[in-house]
């Protein structure tokens, strides 16, 4: 039957595909961008604690949560604003600017959110191709702003190529997006990329508006509790998210697990010691097989095949291996592979290897 009910553009959308069910056995899931450690059992510890009084509904600005992370960014608590995911939050985005009439900037091929979330609102996505070594082209980016555009998303390390900017290069966008145009920066893959090159440094010198998010489901391993956040460059821009977003969305384990995590430094540490050894290996083992690999300063690597990467993604899917295409025509040959356990490094690179050579 016709949703007739629905408004036009959401009639157009095309349908939602979810990924095979979570920790099913015998998979080796290197499709989700997910960690493939276990969290802090701190953060283990203080989600089970935290469910013993849910029988309240959460705190909803996060207070903890938000003055720690003011201690660590120096963005005032005030200015954190919590979202079930970062991706709830580039949807609040998308929802307080954007609406018919109006356009979004984003690369491509980049996070899908920047896009759907844009057309749920009926809105024009312009979309930007990346750099030849898969970072975002921040001078196409502002070179594609028009008077109509009120938000642009730039993301570092960018999915799925893997290609992260410089500060030179964050300073540069921070410039060049009009005052008036309140640009995002993505970092879900922050901590995986060299030390350095975060955004905050770059955006406090930008005139406008900005926000930068980030998400506790990746270096920190929490993806199935739902948590992320956007540090607001001033209080307007947080104030408009405070207003529409779900004011329970957050779960109060969530809040206490992202607590304790944060706080296990060194389980941090050695998470991302452990993915980025792997990143390593797994993108030298690749580039042995004879194929081309994408820079990543994130925790997946992308390879161009010799030919279509459908019918290998799945020849891998058939053996229980589990990974992306590029979602996008232009790039018909790229595999994006999520760094899992060296078990599952092996056995994704044995079973390319018999596919490819044989
Ligand atoms: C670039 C980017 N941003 C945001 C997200 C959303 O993450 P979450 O909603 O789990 O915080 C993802 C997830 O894969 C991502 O790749």
């Amino acid at each position: 039957m016709n949703a007739a009910w629905a408004r036009g553009w959401i009639r157009a959308l095309p349908s939602y595909v979810a990924p095979p069910e979570p920790n099913a056995p015998g998979l080796a899931p290197l499709h989700l961008n997910e960690s493939p450690h276990p969290p802090s059992p701190r953060a283990i510890a203080a989600a089970q604690a935290a469910c013993a009084g849910v029988n309240r509904y959460p705190d909803v600005p996060g207070r903890r949560l938000a003055a720690a992370l003011a201690e660590r960014t120096g963005v005032p608590a005030a200015r954190i604003v919590f979202g079930a995911g970062s991706d709830e939050l580039i949807h609040l985005l998308c929802q307080a600017a954007l609406e018919p009439g109006l356009s979004c900037v984003m690369p491509a091929p980049s996070f899908p959110r920047y896009l759907s979330g844009t057309r749920i609102q009926g809105a024009e996505a312009i979309a930007v191709p990346l750099w030849g070594d898969g970072a975002n082209d921040v001078g196409a980016l502002a070179a594609a702003i028009r008077h109509e555009t009120r938000l642009v998303f730039a993301c570092t390390p960018n999915p799925p190529s893997g290609g992260a900017l410089t500060v030179v290069d964050l300073a540069r966008l921070a410039a060049a997006v009009p005052p008036d145009v309140l640009l995002a920066v993505d970092e879900a893959y922050v901590e995986f990329a060299p030390p350095g090159a975060d955004a905050l440094a770059a955006l406090a010198a930008r005139a406008g508006n900005w926000v930068v998010l980030r998400t506790f489901s990746k270096a920190h391993g929490l993806a199935g509790l739902r948590i992320g956040y956007a540090l607001c460059g001033d209080d307007a821009t947080a104030e408009m998210l405070k207003r529409i977003r779900l004011q329970f969305a957050v779960t109060a384990p969530a809040f206490a697990a992202a607590e304790a995590s944060l706080a296990d430094t060194a389980h941090l540490a050695r998470n991302v010691a452990a993915v980025t050894a792997e990143r390593a290996r797994l993108a030298e083992a690749l580039a042995a097989l004879g194929l081309q690999v994408w820079p990543s300063a994130a925790n997946f690597v992308s390879a161009t095949l010799p030919g279509p990467a459908a019918p290998v993604i799945a020849a891998l899917r058939a053996q229980g291996i589990l990974v992306r295409d590029w979602r996008d025509a232009r790039f018909p040959n790229e595999i994006r592979i999520t760094i899992g356990l060296p078990a599952e490094t092996d056995a994704l690179l044995a079973a390319l290897r018999a596919l490819l050579h044989g």
